[in-house]
């Protein structure tokens, strides 16, 4: 190819990336209008006791839907659903499983399926891990992989029959910015698992073209939640990153909620990290 020729490819490439990351979101018109007859709709939260989950069990518990919160400690779900409750007015059940085990994702899913109301399904919850593969834990790696593909794969699963029947749901799985990194020392199985959540979600929304039900991958950046905040990141300091790298929970949720029904399935919040991720997919960091 001629140098003439790669000058255009590049340019039209950056003119694409820019009208991707720059593109305005239509109005999704979520939550969707309802005649306020019968009980009011299901959300399902998994990574409900902490960060982006806790936030879309307030978000959403702010639009009038009763919940089902899951996640391992049930404490902090308890005292959530408390909380939402009297705030709302809406009822809100918790639901303790570790989603890291098959036995965990049995119990959420046998749930999932009973719901006749289940019109969102969100898989929150999530952990990373620090260090070489070669050094690392096998079994929690493993875990991490079960959480994140598995149980984002079986819960998505149980949802449909029931979403597809009733012609309304929405299914936001929860992945990362990184999702879009082919290196990244460290932390190889996070990478490949969250793109297999982008990748899941794409190929499924297509095969439910027609169907009323709305698949999203949410890739949050840096978010303020307890996720730096276990021993795994015991090395880890905020300060190493700019202030405005940081998004809020609050932020990212609104993000993921304004773009449900709007036909984008992979959903970035904030425009530094479009930004950001326009240039990943150009130069494949
Ligand atoms: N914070 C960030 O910078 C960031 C950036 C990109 C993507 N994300 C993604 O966002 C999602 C939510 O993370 P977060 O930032 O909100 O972190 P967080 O505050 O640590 O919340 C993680 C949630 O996942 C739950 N969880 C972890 N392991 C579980 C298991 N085995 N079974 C059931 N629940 C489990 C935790 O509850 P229990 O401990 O009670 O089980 C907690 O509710 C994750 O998928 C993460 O990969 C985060």
């Amino acid at each position: 190819m001629g140098k003439g020729a790669w000058i255009a490819g590049a340019v039209a490439a950056g003119a694409g990336a820019m009208a991707w990351m720059m593109r305005r979101q239509p109005a999704a018109g979520f939550p969707w209008h309802r005649n306020h007859v019968g009980e009011p709709p299901v959300a399902l939260i998994t990574g409900a006791s902490s960060g982006i989950g806790a936030e879309f069990a307030r978000q959403l518990a702010a639009y009038g839907y009763d919940l089902v919160l899951v996640a391992r400690r049930a404490e902090g779900l308890q005292i959530l659903a408390g909380e939402l409750e009297s705030a709302f007015g809406v009822q809100v059940e918790f639901l303790p499983a570790d989603l890291a085990t098959d036995g965990g994702v049995s119990v959420v899913e046998a749930r999932v399926r009973s719901l006749d109301r289940l019109e969102v399904l969100v898989n929150a919850a999530g952990f990373g891990l620090v260090g070489r593969l070669m050094h690392a834990d096998p079994e929690k790696q493993q875990r991490m992989v079960y959480l994140h593909v598995m149980a984002t794969m079986r819960l998505t699963q149980a949802a449909l029959p029931g979403m597809v029947a009733r012609q309304r749901g929405a299914i936001v799985n929860v992945s990362s910015v990184a999702a879009f990194l082919r290196r990244g020392r460290g932390s190889v199985n996070y990478i490949a698992t969250k793109a297999y959540i982008n990748v899941f979600s794409q190929v499924l929304q297509a095969e439910l073209r027609g169907t009323g039900v709305q698949v999203q991958a949410l890739c949050p950046g840096f978010t303020r939640t307890g996720f730096h905040e276990t021993a795994e990141y015991a090395r880890f300091r905020r300060e190493q990153y700019p202030a405005f790298m940081w998004q809020t929970a609050e932020e990212v949720v609104r993000g993921s909620l304004a773009a449900v029904g709007n036909g984008q399935v992979i959903v970035v919040p904030g425009a530094l990290y479009r930004l950001l991720v326009a240039i990943m997919r150009m130069v494949r960091v």
